[in-house]
């Protein structure tokens, strides 16, 4: 049996991005992996994995601080949130740091940290930031995220005479294909499609006017999954970030049609309305427990279907959000996807797993 060359561990595994990174690696004979989280990932994962609370230092010691043979750690672990606030800096960065001081003074062999970040990085959550984003460009407003503080304390960590070199990942509008996450934007337009459909209404878009001809871009998990695999040991990208995106970007003026399509409805008009309040209502629940029971569906109860402010966090803002991904291909990373096909994509794979009709 072949010996993996190298030996992962991904904080946030039974998260979006961590998940898909743990299955994308430990498919590669190369890597060993082990993935950390307070909850244990989906069964059927192809990793092993330790729960272990990052916001505890002495849970970590206790259950990391003898994992001498890792040579990479994958940071994609970030603390509870539901969208519609800003996430605590403090805590998310006390947990890289419970992680990186239980496991680093113990694995002589210690290649790489690579942390995953987001465009939020450019202040993307602030009106008018500068678009195409670009990973040179200066850091915004000082508490606009938490990738900050975590940045700032992994290189002074790594200038501390560590062996090890960083990189970090800038993607956004994370989409995967696995249906067990409530944050997931296919699963907003999807149930809010079919309800709609439902209710004998046209395919509404539900943001903001702008936001319909903004442009938009999103980052399909897999993909991301294999920039990071290829940043984490490539050694051109030693102490790097990348904007990593599918590589094009969208209008959801030119996709709602092709949804309306898909769906079987009639295109309908911009009514903008807050789903975090709209569609939480008890009757909506009742329209879908209609759907899930007319068409056999393998849903889970409605509060656990969908993260609706997290649909407002995508269709409210009224300007582009836009990285650039010059960068990445300059540095080898060739890969992009269409993500209007992305997006059909994970509809049919919501259809064939009966989660939507
Ligand atoms: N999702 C996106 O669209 C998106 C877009 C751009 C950037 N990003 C960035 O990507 C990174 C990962 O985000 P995500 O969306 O994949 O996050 P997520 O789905 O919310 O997953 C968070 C992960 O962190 C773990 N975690 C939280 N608290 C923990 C604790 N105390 N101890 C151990 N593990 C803990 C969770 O596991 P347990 O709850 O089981 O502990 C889970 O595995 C973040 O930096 C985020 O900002 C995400």
């Amino acid at each position: 049996m072949k010996t993996a060359r190298y030996h992962a561990l991904v904080a946030g595994a039974s998260g979006v991005v961590g998940r898909r990174l743990a299955e994308v690696l430990a498919g590669d004979p190369d890597w060993e992996v082990i993935g950390l989280s307070r909850r244990a990932p989906a069964s059927a994962c192809s990793f092993k994995s330790i729960a272990v609370d990052l916001t505890d230092a002495a849970d970590c010691r206790q259950k990391l601080g003898a994992l001498a043979d890792t040579t990479h750690i994958f940071y994609a672990a970030r603390y509870d949130h539901n969208s519609s606030g800003p996430e605590p800096i403090d805590l998310n960065t006390h947990m890289l740091r419970h992680l990186v001081e239980a496991v680093a003074p113990v694995a002589a062999n210690l290649q790489h940290i690579h942390m995953v970040q987001g465009s939020k990085y450019y202040g993307s959550t602030l009106p008018a930031y500068k678009t195409p984003a670009l990973e040179s460009d200066p850091r915004v407003a000082h508490n606009a995220n938490f990738y900050y503080a975590q940045e700032d304390y992994l290189i002074a960590q790594q200038q501390t005479g560590s062996r090890w070199t960083w990189s970090a990942s800038r993607p956004h509008a994370i989409c995967d294909h696995s249906t067990g996450f409530a944050r997931a934007l296919g699963m907003v337009i999807a149930v809010y499609a079919n309800i709609c459909k439902a209710r004998g209404e046209p395919l509404h878009f539900p943001g903001t006017a702008s936001n319909y001809r903004a442009l938009y871009q999103c980052t399909e998990a897999s993909l991301l999954a294999r920039a990071i695999q290829w940043m984490s040991t490539d050694p051109r990208c030693a102490n790097q970030s990348f904007n990593i995106t599918n590589g094009d970007y969208l209008r959801w003026e030119n996709l709602w049609p092709l949804f309306a399509d898909y769906f079987g409805m009639k295109l309908g008009e911009v009514k903008t309305v807050r789903l975090g309040q709209t569609m939480t209502t008890p009757e909506m629940a009742a329209t879908w427990e209609n759907i899930s029971k007319k068409y056999q569906l393998k849903t889970t109860t409605y509060d656990k279907l969908v993260v609706w402010p997290y649909g407002d966090f995508v269709f409210g803002p009224t300007f582009d959000i836009m990285s650039s991904t010059i960068k990445a291909r300059q540095f080898g990373f060739q890969e992009c996807m269409d993500t209007g096909r992305m997006f059909i994509d994970l509809f049919d794979y919501y259809r064939r797993e009966k989660v939507i009709p």
